[in-house]
């Protein structure tokens, strides 16, 4: 199998090789420590009883996927949907799959709720699942998170009224294997319960049940995926920056950001990747943003956004870089057609593949903003299928990973999003 690249060409008039591998040696060292964590339970770094995930591809549950194959199927079979409640890593991994292969023009089977607290978008999907059959698949490790939490009342009160005590059997809990508020709720009113294991937080947790059950549920190989997840685990277990990509990609970031270059633009070429971008940058923000440091990860879709934000990156404040998430190869691709009635003097291009034109369209752009002293990175993806997402998955989370630690912070932690809660709950009137 095709492995997924790093190409680093677009830093070569930035970052020499020397400072690249200047860096091997505290990669090596990171590495070393967080693989002792792992596999000898030595907690010798920051958060390394955190680090669940990094085994996870090779240990899936077989007891959970059976239950999350059964599950699906009955969604997948009936004229059920599976309504999603979860905030940050509870909905933003299977959110970001289901967009990627979704048809823009079907509907979804798969509903997610409890992100926000708008009560605009609660009372339209109550009004929808009204009249409609669904499970209910709510995730949360803690149970208390305020959005989901209120969400699940409201949900929980629609189908009390259309199932009655029977309700139920409909609802998976996503939760803490052992505590929290919504295990005890699992245990008391006997739903189905995916476990999230105690050293996964949230933004790691894609490929526990988190994901997969929703994922599933649309219709996604997860088989596949967690294939592909696999491979990934495998081909980034060793710590040599120039063969595993994802510490490549990590160190360019750190050496960018050493150079002031405290912005990170993901760039794709198709909007069915936007929420792999919401993704990525929750992952990096709330694992590197600490301490006042970190890198602002935000993102854009190409060549749309060219025509909004393109400008601030040809010319405007220079600390930024643009990283590329590209699918070499995509599901379907058409020609452009040969038409007597065109006057857009343009029939040169008949013949020409979509695909040939919008990477033709980024390879001029990343000759404008290399130009314009901005620097890029591709993040070479071969196909877009389930393989290469549960890869894609996995290697942002490795890189991820190592970025923070290089910058010196604890990746799995996120006390300030705990500051706002606390305000929120004092304006709210509850003790907490
Ligand atoms: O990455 C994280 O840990 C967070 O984004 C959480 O996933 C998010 O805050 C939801 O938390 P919980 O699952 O406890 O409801």
């Amino acid at each position: 199998m095709e492995k997924i690249r790093v190409d680093i060409e677009g830093l070569t008039s930035f970052i020499t090789k020397e400072e690249m591998n200047g860096l091997q040696k505290k990669v090596d060292n990171i590495h070393k420590k967080v693989h002792l964590n792992v596999y000898k339970k030595v907690h010798s770094i920051a958060g390394g009883d955190f680090l669940g995930w990094v085994e996870l591809p090779i240990y899936q549950n077989a007891e959970e996927l059976k239950l999350i194959n059964l599950i699906s199927q009955a969604v997948l079979s009936s004229d059920s949907y599976l309504v999603v409640i979860g905030i940050g890593g509870s909905y933003l991994g299977a959110k970001a799959a289901i967009e990627l292969f979704k048809h823009p023009y079907q509907e979804s089977k798969v509903i997610f709720l409890g992100y926000n607290t708008s009560s605009e978008y609660l009372s339209q999907t109550l009004e929808f699942l009204a009249d409609k059959n669904f499970y209910l698949n709510v995730i949360s490790k803690s149970g208390t998170t305020l959005e989901p939490a209120l969400a699940f009342r409201a949900v929980k009160e629609l189908m009390i009224k259309k199932y009655g005590s029977d309700y139920a059997s409909r609802v998976i809990a996503t939760t803490d294997k052992k505590r929290g508020s919504l295990f005890n709720e699992a245990i008391n009113l006997g739903y189905k319960r995916l476990v999230v294991e105690d050293n996964i937080g949230g933004r790691y947790s894609v490929l526990t049940g988190v994901g997969l059950l929703p994922m599933a549920c649309s219709g996604i190989e997860i088989e596949e995926l967690l294939r592909g997840a696999k491979d990934a685990w495998d081909d980034l277990s060793l710590s040599n920056i120039n063969s595993n990509f994802a510490y490549k990609y990590a160190v360019s970031r750190y050496l960018l950001y050493k150079q002031k270059k405290t912005t990170e633009i993901l760039v794709n070429y198709d909007s069915s990747l936007n929420y792999i971008s919401e993704w990525a940058k929750q992952l990096f923000c709330e694992s590197e943003g600490k301490e006042h440091k970190g890198i602002l990860v935000t993102s854009v879709s190409y060549t749309t956004d060219l025509h909004s934000l393109g400008q601030y990156v040809q010319d405007g404040k220079r600390n930024i870089f643009e990283t590329t998430i590209y699918f070499e190869e995509d599901l379907r691709d058409i020609k452009v057609v040969s038409l007597d009635h065109s006057y857009d003097g343009l029939d040169e291009l008949a013949g020409l593949s979509f695909k040939y034109i919008t990477n033709q369209a980024r390879l001029g752009v990343l000759k404008a903003h290399l130009e314009g002293g901005v620097p890029n990175i591709v993040i070479q993806i071969p196909k877009k299928n389930p393989y290469y997402l549960g890869y894609l998955f996995y290697f942002l989370e490795k890189a991820c990973m190592m970025s923070a630690y290089l910058l010196g912070v604890n990746p799995f932690n996120q006390p300030g999003v705990e500051s706002y809660k606390k305000e929120m709950f004092a304006l709210l009137g509850l003790k907490k």
